[in-house]
């Protein structure tokens, strides 16, 4: 399985439009430790032809501009392009935008949990993507699924939907109390596996670890993790929300509770950040937090980084 990162950052991206916190200054200033970074995203295939992206993210048209796996064919029909997929992992903004730049009369596969097929379906600008080419399927929870392009081949990859810790999205959060944030069905992991048994896990967003995710972790080849912030008070402390990465839905990167000391007995998979917000300073590659980050066997995701399984 062929793995490329179309963008490494969280919500609101890196440097984020209306922010010139420290970590936005130098990435604005081209600081070469400072890579910019579009929302998170991943395209998987196991042909290196056919793509199926994980997450849509708002800034696709450019993830489309920048990966030239995803680029039409010259040799091929007049209008062709390799996504033959795409797996939804929550309702939030940076993960089902994008779906509207793929509205231009191309087929392919959508899968989403009921959650997220029930906001798609309630929001009329999303039947743009025209219902005779885009194909709807709901993800099962806890239930290997072979993934199909629009047209019922098999793209040589399964999915399994899992249920992690979250929070409804921010759009859905007016008017309910605190408690009700916490949702069992808004947010889940994907479990992707090809054809010879390779496992990859997209974990973007997670309020902490369970004993499941780390049991799926170990059976993976590399797991993609939420990495927002580094500490739970980090937008508190720099001044830029009254939100800590709790209230958000997100576990932080460092502290006993987080999650380099949740994965730390985990030794043969592959540990990746990703989806990491602009206040966290594991960003820029010359911080103590980035060195803290490698020396405990992380890697942080950034733009165009590609594994293979
Ligand atoms: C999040 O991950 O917390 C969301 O992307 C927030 C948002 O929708 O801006
Ligand atoms: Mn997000
Ligand atoms: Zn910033």
């Amino acid at each position: 399985m062929r793995v490329r990162v179309l963008g490494s950052a969280a919500g609101g991206g890196f440097p984020q439009w209306n922010c010139h916190c420290s970590g936005c200054r130098r990435a604005r200033a081209g600081d070469p430790a400072v890579k910019p970074r579009t929302q998170a995203s991943l395209a998987v295939s196991a042909d290196g032809k056919r793509w199926v992206l994980l997450n849509a993210s708002p800034d696709l048209p450019a993830q489309l501009r920048d990966n030239d796996i995803l680029h039409p064919d010259n040799n091929g029909p007049a209008r062709n392009n390799p996504i033959a997929a795409v797996i939804i992992s929550g309702g939030d903004i940076d993960c089902i935008t994008g779906l509207l730049t793929l509205r231009e009369g191309h087929a392919f596969r959508l899968y989403a949990q009921d959650f997220v097929m029930s906001v798609l379906n309630a929001n009329q600008v999303f039947s743009v993507m025209n219902g005779d080419l885009v194909a709807r399927e709901i993800l099962p929870p806890a239930s290997p699924v072979t993934l199909h392009d629009a047209s019922g081949q098999e793209l040589g990859l399964r999915v399994e939907a899992f249920p992690v810790p979250g929070k409804i999205p921010l759009y859905q959060e007016e008017g309910r109390d605190l408690s009700a944030l916490v949702s069992a069905e808004s947010v889940i992991g994907l479990s992707v596996t090809d054809d010879a048994g390779k496992t990859l896990l997209f974990i973007p967003g997670c309020a902490h670890v369970t004993p499941e995710i780390l049991e799926r972790a170990k059976n993976a080849e590399i797991v993609f993790f939420d990495g927002t912030l580094w500490q739970d008070r980090e937008m508190i402390d720099a001044g830029l929300s009254q939100k800590t990465g709790a209230r958000m839905g997100h576990i932080s990167v460092s502290g006993e509770c987080g999650t380099i000391a949740a994965f730390s007995a985990l030794m043969r998979t592959r540990k990746i950040f990703i989806h990491i917000n602009n206040t966290n300073p594991i960003l820029c590659d010359d911080s103590e937090e980035a060195k803290k980050v490698r020396d405990s066997g992380w890697d942080v995701a950034y733009d165009g980084m590609e594994v293979t399984l």
